[in-house]
């Protein structure tokens, strides 16, 4: 049949994995969806950087309009931040688009006005990629799980900051030239300070807390603290008492029905050696989430880089070309009950 067309928005760590892997496993790709894919340009902010395995011929710099083309089926945005990535998607949706997104600061700040355009629109948007990297979380909230009650989503939801606290256990380094090994090896964000500081798991938890309670909770409302007052000596004196340092992102419901409320939360907790978050190392993630019904899950793996992320990012992919093949869209968000939400609250 067909090909459907593919934008890509950003050609950064995730964003150069996937255009190769689309390129690369275009056959095994047709036979999942049933219809070839076309990437028909990658939007970046600067042309002539070599990105090795990828068509320089498909690089534009006029990523608006490129996101404005009415015969783009799917439009994958990996820019991240807020603009301007929040104009793009909504420019993508109104011209008709299905949306695939990694980008958390922007679904915590603003998802809700997003989800309602791609409803209206009758397109996807999807975003496993935007939490826990590889891990596929976005999913089991938003389906498997969605006929029960959950009453906590709880875990290690950022890649670097737990790839640095793991070195400054197990080597005793420092905090800065750890940060800079995990810029090396494309954990961080662009700007880390959203990593260190915990801004990046706040989004996260606001992401995963919305999802899990049928709410809107926005990074704002996220109580945070990072990683950056974490001392060698704070690391020292936990393993001393047979602890480990974990920077822990929780999100509790308390209460019932329309009493309920929810509390969210991420700061360094000190964790048993025999808890199984403390043997989390390097960039993986791991969340545990709690419900009713099915007790208590673990959902474990890589939780940042480019590979990892690019794999979510996939699994978006193929879900929101098969949907397209059968002119459909997937779960939509229709149904929330506002909760409030209490920002600072420590148990
Ligand atoms: N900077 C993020 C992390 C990338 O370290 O977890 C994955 O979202």
């Amino acid at each position: 049949g067909e090909p459907l067309r593919i934008a890509l928005l950003g050609c950064g760590v995730v964003g150069s994995e996937v255009a190769r892997l689309i390129t690369g496993s275009a056959d095994d790709l047709r036979a999942r969806i049933g219809r070839p894919l076309e990437l028909v340009g990658i939007g970046v902010r600067r042309t002539g950087i070599e990105r090795p395995g990828i068509d320089p011929a498909l690089f534009t710099t006029d990523t608006a309009a490129l996101v404005a083309r009415d015969d783009v089926d799917i439009v994958i945005e990996l820019i991240g931040g807020i603009e301007p990535a929040r104009s793009l998607i909504t420019s993508a949706i109104d011209h008709g688009a299905s949306v695939i997104t990694a980008n958390k600061a922007l679904l915590a700040e603003d998802g809700a006005s997003l989800f309602a355009a791609a409803e209206q629109a009758g397109v996807d948007l999807y975003f496993e990629a935007a939490v826990a990297g590889a891990i596929p979380i976005i999913r089991p909230l938003r389906e498997s799980l969605v006929g029960d009650e959950i009453t906590q989503v709880m875990g290690i939801v950022n890649g670097t900051t737990n790839f640095i606290l793991d070195k400054m256990h197990s080597q005793g380094a420092g905090y800065a030239d750890v940060l800079a090994e995990a810029q090396a090896l494309g954990y961080a964000e662009a700007d880390p300070t959203a990593d260190v500081e915990g801004f990046d798991a706040a989004a996260k938890a606001a992401i995963l807390a919305g999802l899990a309670f049928h709410s809107r909770v926005s990074g704002a409302d996220v109580h945070r603290e990072g990683i950056t007052e974490v001392t060698r000596s704070d690391i020292a004196s936990a393993r001393d008492m047979g602890c480990v340092v974990k920077l822990l992102a929780i999100c509790e419901l308390s209460g019932d029905g329309a009493d309920a409320t929810i509390n969210a939360r991420v700061h360094p907790a000190m964790i048993p050696d025999s808890h199984p978050l403390a043997s989390v190392g390097g960039a993986y993630n791991a969340v545990f989430v709690q419900s009713r019904s099915a007790g208590q899950l673990m959902f474990y793996g890589p939780g940042a880089g480019g590979s990892p992320t690019a794999s979510a990012v996939l699994g978006d992919l193929v879900t929101v070309a098969r949907n397209r093949v059968r002119e459909t869209s997937g779960p939509g968000e229709s149904s929330y009950a506002r909760r409030p939400v209490r920002s600072i609250g420590e148990v």
